[in-house]
């Protein structure tokens, strides 16, 4: 079975802080499958790719600082209305006004060091993880628990 897939990233403050296990296995233990998932630390170009919509706001220079300071961890997701479950795992952007349980609450204390980030739609998770990842690296496997995860 395949579903739609979301694009996310562990930015530089979380792999900083120790916490990637966690993250991860937030989004594992939903049921999403995971297809691709990569150590980097991004370019400049890339940076300026996946905050493109951002160009221009306050933010922004900071932002492309913060994001290219380290190594991340980027991930490609796959499930059923994958953009909703994660940016739900994950929380508001501002971790002030972030739900308790999420990523965001429960472990960052500021929007400009907020953890992770998450695509906003399927079309825009299609375009950042083309940024991060060719095709033969998202992979398409059969996974033992998916008649446990979905109905038929
Ligand atoms: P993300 O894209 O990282 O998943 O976060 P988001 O959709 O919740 O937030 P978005 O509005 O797309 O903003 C992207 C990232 O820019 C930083 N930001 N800083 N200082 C500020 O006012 C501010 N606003 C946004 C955050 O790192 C945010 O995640
Ligand atoms: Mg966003």
């Amino acid at each position: 079975m395949s579903y739609d897939l979301e694009f996310v990233m562990i930015k530089p403050d979380a792999v900083q802080r120790g916490l990637v296990g966690e993250i991860v296995q937030r989004f594992e233990k939903t049921g999403m499958k995971l297809l691709a998932m990569k150590f980097l630390i991004p370019s400049i170009e890339q940076a300026k790719k996946h905050y493109a919509v951002h160009e221009g706001r306050p933010f922004y220079e900071g932002l492309l600082k913060y994001i290219t300071s380290g190594p991340v961890v980027a991930m490609v997701w796959e499930g059923i209305n994958p953009v909703q479950h994660v940016r739900n795992i994950v929380g508001a952007t501002n971790p002030l006004e972030a739900d308790p349980g999420t990523i965001r609450r429960d472990f960052a204390m500021t929007i400009g060091r907020n953890l992770v980030h998450a695509a906003d739609s399927l079309e825009n998770a299609k375009y950042e993880m083309s940024i991060y990842f060719s095709d033969e690296e998202i992979f398409s496997y059969k996974k033992i628990d998916e008649e446990w995860v979905y109905e038929e």
